[in-house]
């Protein structure tokens, strides 16, 4: 296990900052996933920690030692990308002894330790085999066994799983989580995923044209957005995001007259330098329909395009005022093939972003929050 920390790192290309100034600390064997768009730099965030990629400023630490100028091959780091080469002449177990073959280990050590990760990743009855011979899920967890072979204080990982289709991804982050409980270590992962994130991460930092936006637990991340960008990366469907102007603040939050029609007041940290200005409302399509009996809601009224059944969950697209929304349907009560719906929300569920993009502080907990 290890602590990294990354102290105002930066990467240019040539004459172009990729990251700049990125400071994070990553704890003992915490789980850390990177998130954000294509072209955040995540990658490029991955491969400098790994030593694959020269840093162009600041400091990178590995169990306080600065490993700016140290070989990836002495960072003590296991490495897991989506394109993961097997030797393809070599067995299952050829390509798992490699590492240790390298690194000059005696047989018998080798042996023991083929024997344990095999059995750890079920692959002990594919040891004979060539990786040709093997799924894609089976080449995975093969590239993953090799990384751990040499008991690196690191895992990074790079979108592993992206190759593999619904049933197996779901098999193999099962099989991640199990790992990282077993073996403890720190582990740095990429995915675009927002399953694998919220499932996997003790904590997510979302990249943003090479700064970071927000560090956060899942949960932070879900209910407390920083950020309008951020409401809208994390969580599936994207959150609904509705126009309006600030019409008071008091000490109860901030009314705002929504472009859709009612206005809504806010429980929000007031802030009166904002009456009077435009601001978006988030509220996310789960948000709908979770109000309780006996509190005070807000209502907006829904045309319905579509409704879309997802088995244990529905959701409807529709419109309000000019405004595209998606809500998630209530349980029972809600009038099949109505082409107008009423939808309510609690108002401590609703986000407030200012015109610049960034968030109101939330006063309380939201009332989806257990
Ligand atoms: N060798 C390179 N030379 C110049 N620019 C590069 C190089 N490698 C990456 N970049 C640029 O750096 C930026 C970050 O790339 P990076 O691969 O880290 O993104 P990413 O967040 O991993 O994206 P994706 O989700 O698509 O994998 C991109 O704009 C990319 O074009
Ligand atoms: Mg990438």
């Amino acid at each position: 296990m290890a602590d990294v920390r990354l102290e105002g790192l930066k990467k240019t290309f040539g004459t172009i900052e990729i990251l700049s100034n990125i400071d994070l600390t990553i704890d003992h064997g915490e789980f850390v996933i990177f998130v954000g768009p294509s072209g955040s730099g995540k990658s490029t965030l991955l491969r400098m920690i790994g030593g694959l990629e020269p840093i162009s400023g600041g400091r990178l630490l590995i169990d306080n030692e600065l490993v700016n100028d140290i070989d990836a091959a002495d960072r003590n780091l296991g490495m897991v990308f989506q394109s993961y080469a097997l030797y393809p002449h070599m067995t299952v177990k050829e390509n798992l002894a490699f590492p240790l073959r390298m690194a000059k280990a005696g047989k018998a050590a080798i042996a023991a330790k083929i024997a344990k990760t095999a059995s750890l990743l079920q692959i002990d009855h594919l040891l004979e085999r060539k990786p040709r011979q093997l799924s894609g899920g089976q080449r995975q967890r093969v590239a993953i066994g090799r990384a751990i072979m040499r008991e690196p204080k690191v895992f990074l990982f790079d979108e592993p799983l992206s190759n593999l289709d619904t049933d197996l991804r779901v098999q193999m982050r099962v099989q991640i989580a199990k790992l990282h409980k077993q073996l403890g270590n720190t582990m740095i992962y990429v995915t675009h995923d927002q399953v694998e994130a919220m499932t996997l991460a003790d904590k997510i930092v979302v990249l943003k044209d090479g700064n970071i936006e927000q560090v956060g637990s899942p949960h932070d991340l879900y209910h407390n957005p920083a950020s309008r960008f951020v409401a809208g990366f994390i969580g599936s469907p994207k959150m609904n995001f509705l126009g309006g102007k600030v019409e008071a603040a008091h000490e109860h939050g901030m009314d705002v007259r929504l472009d859709a029609g009612p206005t809504i007041s806010v429980p929000v940290q007031p802030d009166q330098m904002l009456v009077g200005k435009p601001v978006t409302v988030g509220i996310r399509p789960d948000d709908f329909s979770s109000s309780m009996p006996g509190q005070q809601e807000i209502s907006i009224e829904l045309g319905v395009d579509f409704v879309e059944h997802l088995g244990s969950v529905t959701y409807i697209y529709g419109n309000a005022g000019n405004e595209a929304l998606v809500a998630r349907a209530p349980q029972s009560g809600w009038p099949k093939g109505a082409s107008k719906f009423t939808l309510t929300a609690a108002p401590a569920d609703c986000h407030l972003f200012m015109g610049n993009g960034k968030a109101v502080w939330r006063l309380h907990a939201p009332a989806s929050w257990s």
